[in-house]
């Protein structure tokens, strides 16, 4: 049987490389590559074959929790208390002055545009690479999204490129923090603080992340976070606005209460904001996230661990780069493990090949966003009815020539993979088989892309 690449090879060849890099030398190749088998793909026996553990992570806590609001027949945040219980969780977690728990991710960003008072004629700043909600917020106010291109190193917003995107129209700057690692913040709040226009963070990937000591979601006027189903604190759907800004909390409880008082206010009397839906959290997702919260610290460290550890593996493969981390940046939250393909270390086996050999090998794996600012659900936008009354066709034609990402483009076609969370929950082992996947891929590459 052929010696299968184990975690001892990995340790010794990781030292000798973290010495070669001090010294600015190139990567150094592992020592066992001759060892490896063949890849799955060309018939050999999978690295990785066990299930990554399965999200999301239960026991009896989840059940009690969920049947204890069964029984209290109190299924409505109103008049109840497990929302107001998960708020004020959430609020010493992250630091926070003040938290609302809202029925989405989406929703939370849709409460804090409302609140805002977002609407035609408006921009609003976010990064091309990110999540459809991101952009939907904006379109369902007749506002204008505006794209910023990508740093391909970092797979975040290009900070750099945020001014110029600046008009007079300008009325939030809204970047997400992609994959759970910070964007640039302090080049986004020097911007933030020079315009005085709002930051608002698209947190929903990015629970416990930190940004030079503090969690991402409390440096701008507000933070939207999510908890849907794959998200690293999960309710099946949910979400959250963090703020710490007393006036601007209660405008977001208003809109998210059809208009309907602040929380220091009784329901029927007098409202803020003229405009509001319902967006509530149901007392069923409180308690569910106050039992998953029980486990979000414990599971975050074990991914920061898992995922350094496959950095300091992948920054020893030539032509597989992990996506970088900012200076600031204290904690990533590794929602997604987001990483580079140069397939000119693999032979020219193009991405999709790549991926196709990670799967076989038992590693899931995906290429991740595309070109969102050409998708055809954005671009007809241009064609839409109502932002051609609004805006005019020559200002929806400008729009499009606006929206160009070159280096998003370059990322999404050909470069970009990700892991998922999930997967760094694994072992040691489990992290040593995905490296050992993607050695005998790099080794048969040639062989591969012939098949
Ligand atoms: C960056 C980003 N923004 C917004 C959302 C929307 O969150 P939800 O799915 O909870 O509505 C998501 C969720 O996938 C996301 O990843």
């Amino acid at each position: 049987m052929e010696k299968k690449f184990n975690r001892r090879n990995f340790i010794g060849v990781a030292s000798v490389a973290g010495a070669g890099m001090t010294l600015g030398l190139p990567k150094t190749s592992f020592a066992s590559r001759g060892n490896l088998s063949k890849p799955a793909i060309l018939g050999g026996a999978k690295a990785h074959a066990d299930n990554f553990p399965l999200w999301p992570v239960t026991d009896q806590t989840e059940e009690n929790a969920l049947n204890g609001v069964l029984r209290s027949k109190n299924w409505c945040r109103l008049g109840s208390t497990k929302v107001d219980s998960f708020e004020e969780e959430y609020k010493k977690l992250t630091g926070a002055k003040h938290c609302l728990a809202t029925s989405s991710g989406t929703n939370a960003l849709y409460t804090l545009l409302g609140a805002l008072d977002i609407g035609p004629g408006d921009e609003v700043i976010i990064p091309v690479y990110t999540f459809i909600a991101t952009y939907n917020v904006i379109a369902l106010n007749y506002a204008l999204p505006i794209f910023v291109d990508t740093d391909i190193e970092s797979f975040q917003i290009d900070a750099t490129k945020i001014e110029a995107a600046i008009t007079k129209q300008t009325r939030v700057i809204m970047p997400v923090h992609i994959g759970g690692s910070p964007a640039d913040l302090d080049k986004i709040l020097d911007v933030t603080r020079k315009t005085n226009i709002p930051l608002i963070e698209d947190a929903c990937q990015a629970h416990l992340a930190e940004w030079r000591g503090k969690m991402v979601g409390t440096l701008g006027l507000a933070g939207a976070f999510s908890f849907q189903a794959s998200k690293n604190l999960n309710s099946g759907e949910g979400g959250a606005i963090l703020t710490n800004d007393e006036k601007f909390a209660q405008s977001c409880y208003s809109f998210h209460n059809q208009g309907q008082g602040g929380r220091e206010v009784s329901y029927s009397s007098g409202s803020i904001g003229t405009r509001g839906t319902n967006v509530r959290m149901t007392e069923f997702q409180g308690n569910l996230l106050l039992a998953q919260m029980t486990r979000v610290k414990e599971q975050a460290d074990i991914r920061s661990a898992n995922a350094n550890y496959l950095t300091k593996m992948f920054n020893q493969i030539p032509g597989i780069t992990p996506a970088k981390l900012y200076g600031g940046t204290t904690r990533s939250a590794y929602h997604l493990y987001m990483f580079r393909y140069d397939k000119n270390h693999f032979a020219g086996l193009s991405r999709e090949k790549f991926l196709e050999a990670l799967t076989k090998e038992g590693i899931p794996c995906s290429e991740g966003y595309g070109m969102m600012n050409k998708e055809t659900y954005v671009t007809g936008l241009a064609k839409n009815r109502h932002y051609l009354n609004i805006y005019g066709e020559k200002t929806m034609n400008q729009w499009l020539d606006r929206n160009q990402c070159p280096q998003n483009d370059i990322l999404t076609s050909e470069q970009s993979v990700w892991f998922f969370q999930n997967m760094l929950l694994g072992s040691r082992n489990d992290m040593d088989q995905i490296v050992e996947a993607v050695l005998k891929i790099q080794k048969y590459a040639a062989e591969i892309k012939k098949r």
